[in-house]
């Protein structure tokens, strides 16, 4: 019977999310539909009011004595370190002791029998505060001088200085690429339940329980096996909870645990958007040299992006943008160089792709400088530049070793029918009306695995009980990403059992310990691997057992579609389990995963941070209105590059997802500080987000069947979270196209980004010379 197991197709196929029919029915539970105990609290946060200044005094009597007011929290009541910075820089404090360092930051939090409570008398404070001078933008900080909020890097291959000198065309150019807010549908919030003697456990809302649990810790001073972290699922999270539910959480266990009494605290979506970070917007400064064929000879280029008031995950968010400033274009000599740049704004944190966007962007806008330098489709300068055997070398002297991306752009290129529409566009330009259209298509490479190499690691509790059902838990966290269910499927396959016989079960710190951030894509890659290795475990003792028992070969018991073949026997799944227990055969396991081969030497701008890259390219077509600056999305046509995808429907709900997302970051999110360093956009009416009707009118998604990660990954898949948020350069890339035509396509229109319709509106009258 060897080898001869039935499939039970548990993987590799179209599986609903397992939440998929509770997120619509809204029987799903999210943090807030916890059941309050009697006697639960509300906290909400006090805001400041200055940009930048020193804290004389804090004033809270009129706080204290509004209706319902139980107390409030200073930096004054924290027992232990008043600090939530990620990687212990030690600069983000809780609530700030002498320097306010942004309008917005909160100074104090108010506890109330209601949360309305809290919020009215949040607003009762009276803080005193000597302002100092203030830098809201990279501008503004560079000419004061402020110092980065960290160590900038610096990747560098070949001479580039020679190589730009004898290049035969050179452009030097700016772009500015804006922020993006994280609009998850479910906000911040946290709820805590206080317990036994320094016990605490708190419910929130999560991608990095581990590190809520280790913040909780050193802010009360207690150990962290005091503490417990529980996340059933995340309403999106998008890199926006990787460190910003630490604030939230710690200030709810302050509370619980000062008044021995449940709190929540869930803030409005206007002090989520001020009072927590965002996606980092960079300006781009680019040197580039080619010849004639549109061949990239030199780059040199820095990312300044603007970081706000402490590093949070400033260096390795810009660390990725320089990983990806090259996107899947091979530079023969080049230096990049990123800026960290610190101002008196919120401290901006992960966002969907990490950097990588702002970096990737920076690629795209280069070989358009070429292509309009040279009248040439952009395309073509694209396909000349693209990595290729013996031009293979990253700026960090990784070596990209699967080159299936010219294989995929030009299947793209044909299911897009690329060339003939692009024809169809020039020859619609030709006639000089008012709607102009443009057609891009853009390519994307992108980096797996966290650059903190320590991170690559998970872990995972497997039970099987003894009437045969199974308990899965692993170290990640669900936000709609559908890892949960990607990972029951891998657990069914291994046991060859219906995916309904495994519950999955919430996140919490006290069965899978240390854990990383679901974050960086890797949710599936790690966590899916670390659950297979418990089952593994507990099938080998199975076998074990199932052969010593009935006296045949461990070869020849296999694991068939909810049965176990023993020999000539087939014992169904169930009774091998309760005969397993009635043996006394050990029925639990922990797995654990540790991604191989990846090494980073940062100093050295050397190393192989990356296991694999994930591709994807897609071809967008847009019109615009030359006398409005509105403009449509009228087809897109995207092939993506699973690997051999665990569940072909999530993946493409994460490329649909994060293109859309991706393309409200290039064109309608414009976030916007006014001269005091108020955040003026801080709701959906003031703040666009792409709206269902904002989809393209024509979307043709599609996974590449074909692909399969040469890589050892879990069953050859590909991670899919991120990557697909960058496919969306090709609308901003299509509607400078558009605007370009109004010149005859002479001049690059430097679009920038968000290229909001009052942008492309700009971009056309420059360039028609208005
Ligand atoms: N998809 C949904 N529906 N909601 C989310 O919050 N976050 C994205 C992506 N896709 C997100 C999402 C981000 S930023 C990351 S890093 C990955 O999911 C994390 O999950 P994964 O590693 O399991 O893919
Ligand atoms: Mo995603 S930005 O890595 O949480």
């Amino acid at each position: 019977m060897k080898g001869d197991a039935a499939i039970s197709g548990a993987v590799h196929r179209d599986r609903p999310h397992d939440s998929a029919e509770k997120h619509v029915t809204g029987r799903a539970d999210y943090t807030d539909d916890i059941p309050e105990p009697l006697g639960t609290l509300h906290a909400c946060l006090g805001l400041a009011e200055v940009a930048h200044g020193r804290l004389i005094g804090l004033d809270l009597s009129a706080v204290l004595a509004a209706p319902g007011v139980v107390g409030v929290l200073t930096a004054a009541d924290i027992p232990g370190r008043n600090d939530i910075s990620p990687n212990g820089t030690g600069d983000d404090p809780v609530f700030p002791v002498e320097t306010v360092a942004f309008h917005g930051q909160p100074l104090f939090a108010v506890i109330a029998e209601t949360r309305e409570a809290a919020r009215r008398a949040a607003v009762l404070a009276r803080a005193q505060i000597d302002p100092l001078p203030h830098a809201i933008t990279i501008e503004q900080a560079l000419a004061a001088g402020y110092p980065d909020v960290t160590a900038p890097l610096v990747l560098e291959r070949g001479a580039v200085g020679p190589a730009l000198a004898a290049a035969p065309h050179r452009i030097t150019g700016r772009m500015t690429v804006g922020g993006q807010d994280h609009m998850y549908l479910e906000g911040q919030i946290a709820f805590a339940i206080p317990g036994e003697d320094d016990e605490v456990t708190v419910h929130a809302s999560t991608q990095h329980p581990t590190e809520v649990q280790q913040m909780v810790a050193q802010v009360l001073g207690i150990p962290a096996n005091a503490v417990v972290v529980n996340v059933r699922r995340m309403g999106g999270g998008f890199g926006g909870k990787e460190t910003q539910m630490n604030l939230f959480c710690v200030i709810a266990v302050l509370a619980a645990k000062r008044w021995n009494r449940p709190v929540k605290i869930r803030p409005d979506r206007d002090q989520d958007m001020i009072a927590t970070g965002k996606r980092h917007d960079v300006v781009i400064d680019y040197d580039l040299g080619f010849d004639a064929d549109g061949v990239i000879h030199g780059v040199d280029a820095t990312i300044a992006a603007r970081c706000g008031f402490s590093a949070d995950l400033s260096g390795p968010v810009t660390d990725r943008a320089l990983f990806h400033a090259d996107n899947a274009y091979f530079y023969p000599a080049v230096r990049l160089r990123s800026r960290p740049i610190r101002t008196n704004t919120v401290s901006n944190t992960a966002f969907r792709g990490f950097g990588g966007p702002q970096g990737m962007i920076a690629a795209e806008r280069m070989i358009e400088e070429i292509a309009y330098a040279l009248g040439r489709d952009p395309l073509e300068i694209r396909k000349a530049n693209f990595y290729r055997e013996g031009r293979d070398l990253t700026p960090y002297h990784q070596r990209v070793e699967d080159m299936i991306l010219p294989r995929l752009v030009a299947e793209l290129e044909d299911s897009a029918e690329y060339a003939a529409r692009r024809e169809a566009v020039l020859a619609h330009n030709a006639q000089g009306g008012i709607i102009r259209r443009g057609i891009a298509l853009t390519p994307v490479k992108f980096g797996i695995s966290f650059t903190a190499t320590w991170y690559n690691q998970a872990g995972a509790l497997i039970h099987v009980y003894k009437d045969g059902s199974i308990h899965l838990n692993h170290g990640g966290t669900e936000m709609g990403q559908g890892l949960n269910t990607k990972v029951a499927q891998v657990v069914a396959d291994a046991f060859q059992v219906d995916i309904e016989r495994i519950r999955i079960t919430k996140t919490t710190t006290e069965k899978v310990p240390n854990t990383s951030a679901t974050a960086a894509s890797s949710g599936s890659d790690l966590n899916a691997m670390a659950a297979l290795d418990a089952a593994e475990q507990i099938k080998a003792r199975l076998v074990a057992f199932a052969a010593e028992s009935r006296g045949v070969d461990p070869a020849d018991v296999v694991f068939a579609p909810n049965e176990v073949r023993i020999g000539a026997a087939a014992v169904p799944f169930d009774r091998l389990v309760h005969d397993a227990y009635m043996a006394r055969i050990h029925l639990s396991a922990a797995g654990f995963y540790r991604t191989p081969d990846i090494h980073w030497d940062r100093a050295a701008g050397k190393g192989r941070p990356f296991y694999y890259f994930a591709y994807g390219a897609s071809c967008s077509e847009v019109s615009i209105d030359t006398l409005t600056g509105e403009y449509r999305v009228e087809r897109v046509d995207i092939l993506h590059d699973a690997g051999r995808s665990l569940n072909p429907a999530l993946d493409l709900g994460q490329v649909e997802g994060g293109f859309v997302q991706g393309m409200g970051w290039l064109t309608t999110e414009e976030l916007w500080w006014d001269d005091h360093g108020r955040l003026r956009t801080h709701a959906p009416s003031t703040y666009k987000i792409p709206l269902a009707s904002d989809i393209p009118r024509v979307f043709n998604v599609r996974l590449a069947d074909w692909s399969e990660n040469r890589e050892m990954t879990i069953k050859r898949s590909k991670a899919v979270g991120e990557p697909p948020f960058m496919l969306a350069i090709s609308v901003l890339e299509a509607l400078s196209m558009a605007v370009a035509s109004v010149a005859d396509y002479r001049e690059c229109p430097r679009l920038d980004a968000p290229a909001t319709p009052e942008r492309v509106l700009m971009a056309v009258e420059r360039l028609r010379g208005g």
